[in-house]
Parts: C-alpha cells; structure tokens; sequence
C-alpha cells in the first residue's frame, strides 16, 4: 500500500471586497484620520499580504468601493445575492467581505439572516487606512480568511474576525471610534479568537441564522427609520415619518427601552396608523424587556430585547418585507431572531 500522504490543497476563498478603513488611502504614513476610504483594490490589498497563499487560494472580486457610511439597501441586496451565488459553488469553501467599520454590524446581522449556506462568511475592516504606519487591515484580512478557511466556523453564521477576535454577526457593535480593538459583543462576549494561524471557538452561536433563518434579501426594501428619545424631544419627527408613509420605527429609547412622554402618543398614533413600532435602547448594551419601561401590550409597540437600534432596524426590514406587521408576530421574530 502507498502510504505518502498527498500535498493539502488549501481551501479556496471567495475574498469581496466593498471598501471601507481597511481600502483607504492618505496623503502620509502618519495620518489614520484624514483619509479616503474605499479607494483602494482588492488586488492591491491582497498583495500586501503574501502570507494568504499559504492559507487559501484566493478569488477575488470588487464589489464596491465606498465609505460604508454611504451603504445603501440596493448594495445589501447585490452583496447577499453574490454571496449566495458564490457559497452555492462547490469550488469556494469561505467567503471574506472587507467592509468599513461603520455600518459592518449593519450589513453582517443582514447577511446573518439572509445567506443560505454553512460555509464560513467572515467580515473584516480596519480602524487605520492601508497606508498608516502600523495598519491593522493586513493581519485582520489574513485572520479573515484564516477563520473562512477553517473547518470549525461552518455553521456558525456570518462572523466578524477583527483585531484577532471573532464576533458572531447578531451580536458585535462597534464600541471605539478611532481604537484598532474597535469591536465588542456587549451582552455575550467574543465567539473566540484567531491568531497565527489558530482558530479557536469557545461557544457556538445558539438563535437561528443562514439556513436556518426564515428571511430572503429583499429587493423592495419597506421604509424604516430610527429616532431617538432625549432630553426635551418633541413628536414633530415621528409625525413627519408617518406622514412621508414610513413602515416602521425604531426608536433608541433611554434606559430599558424607556420613551419620552412627549413622543409616546405621537407612537401610539403611528401604531393606529399602521405602522411598526420597536422599542430599542440608546445605551449600548443589555437587554429592552417587554413591558418593562413602556407597556407594549397597552401601545402595541415591540421590544427589540438585545438588538441594538441598527440591527432591529434590519430585522424589522426583514419582517415587514416578508410580509410580517402585526405586533405579536413580529414580537415572536424579535425574541427569535
Ligand atoms: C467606513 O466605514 O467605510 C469608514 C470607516 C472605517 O472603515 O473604519
């Protein structure tokens, strides 16, 4: 019997890229705040780290090239069809989104509910531009497809791999404007660690996503804003919504969820009208209980539980966009999902 073991044919990684910190480019090597963002090509970044061949075989695409604070609906519904697209191919076994740090929690808790596969999809971005002295982006891409490459990130959802920690999607908000240890998961903590090559989980993501989440990318996305309760707001925004044909609101509430009594009627006016109310809270992190601060029960409103106020507007897109508007169904996809 032959018994020489065969080379390893690295995996093959599907790396998208979209812009963002990690793609950015400034006029010198000392500046990591006066920059362009998402000037930069995927190739170009690619090449600045030739450690990935010894990761993966890399195909790359540019599917953007913005600031991600410039994201907009028509660009999450193209990056989740390519996404889909390209993990339904049994030669891609991972796919990395470069992405800013802006709206990443945005687009990932997206991508976690609506990509149908269990292979690997792994954000990443950088706090510094490409040509900063000590840039992060480099090692968080060549960490990002390290973890796509791993066979223990299949099934977990779409994941955040940045400054050597990996994040779940439902869970990682950006905590820092201008630190390179930008990210957290306030209420549940890292999912684990990637670093020299290691890739380490220590839980598993447990409320359902990807294959298992019930939502499609929508291509009509129903209109949903954010506002906000604070010191001496008034209804006029909330009225100013509904008047413009708003689907939903989501409002970042002070404390658990709490609302001013000044924009509370000019809710409940919006629930009789119609339209989907979710109360989030400004705060950051812990949990908005139903019928704690406000009774939803009495305004017909919902509450977002651990969602912060980006991803339960996601989620309320989601719902609405299938289909989904009154309040007790929806409370059953917020504490779900
Ligand atoms: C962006 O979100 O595109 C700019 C900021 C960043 O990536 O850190």
């Amino acid at each position: 019997m032959n018994t020489q073991t065969l080379p390893r044919i690295p995996p093959r990684i599907a790396v998208l890229a979209t812009g963002g910190t990690i793609a950015g480019q400034a006029g010198d090597a000392a500046s990591t705040a006066g920059y362009k963002a998402g000037v930069v090509g995927v190739d170009k970044l690619l090449d600045a780290v030739p450690a990935l061949a010894s990761v993966a075989r890399i195909h790359a695409e540019q599917i953007a090239g913005i600031d991600s604070k410039d994201m907009s609906l028509a660009l999450w519904t193209t990056l989740a069809a390519r996404i889909n697209e390209l993990a339904a191919q049994d030669d891609i076994d991972g796919i990395v989104i470069t992405h800013g740090t802006d709206t990443l929690e945005e687009t990932a808790y997206l991508l976690h509910l609506t990509v149908k596969t269990t292979k690997p999809v792994v954000l990443t971005a950088a706090m510094r531009p490409s040509t900063a002295l000590s840039a992060d982006g480099p090692l968080n891409l060549l960490n990002a497809v390290t973890v796509a490459a791993s066979k223990h990130a299949a099934g977990q959802g779409v994941l955040v791999a940045f400054n050597n920690q990996i994040h779940s999607a439902r869970d990682v908000t950006k905590t820092s404007t201008y630190a390179v240890d930008a990210f957290r998961s306030p209420e549940t903590g890292v999912l684990g660690f990637v670093q020299d090559g290691r890739v380490e989980f220590q839980r598993t993501v447990t409320k359902p996503h990807t294959t298992a989440s019930e939502f499609a990318v929508a291509e009509n996305w129903p209109m949903v804003e954010i506002i906000a309760s604070y010191a001496g707001v008034s209804g006029v925004a909330v009225d100013a919504l509904v008047a413009a044909g708003v689907k939903g609101i989501v409002v970042a509430g002070t404390g658990n969820g709490s609302m001013h009594e000044s924009i509370t009627e000019a809710l409940s006016d919006a629930v009789k009208a119609g339209v989907a109310v979710v109360r989030a809270s400004r705060v950051g992190s812990g949990h908005v209980m139903r019928n704690g601060a406000a009774s939803d029960d009495a305004l017909g409103t919902v509450s977002a539980g651990t969602l912060n106020p980006y991803k339960a507007r996601v989620l309320l897109m989601l719902a609405l966009s299938a289909g989904v508007k009154d309040a007790a169904a929806l409370q059953r996809l917020f504490d779900t999902y």
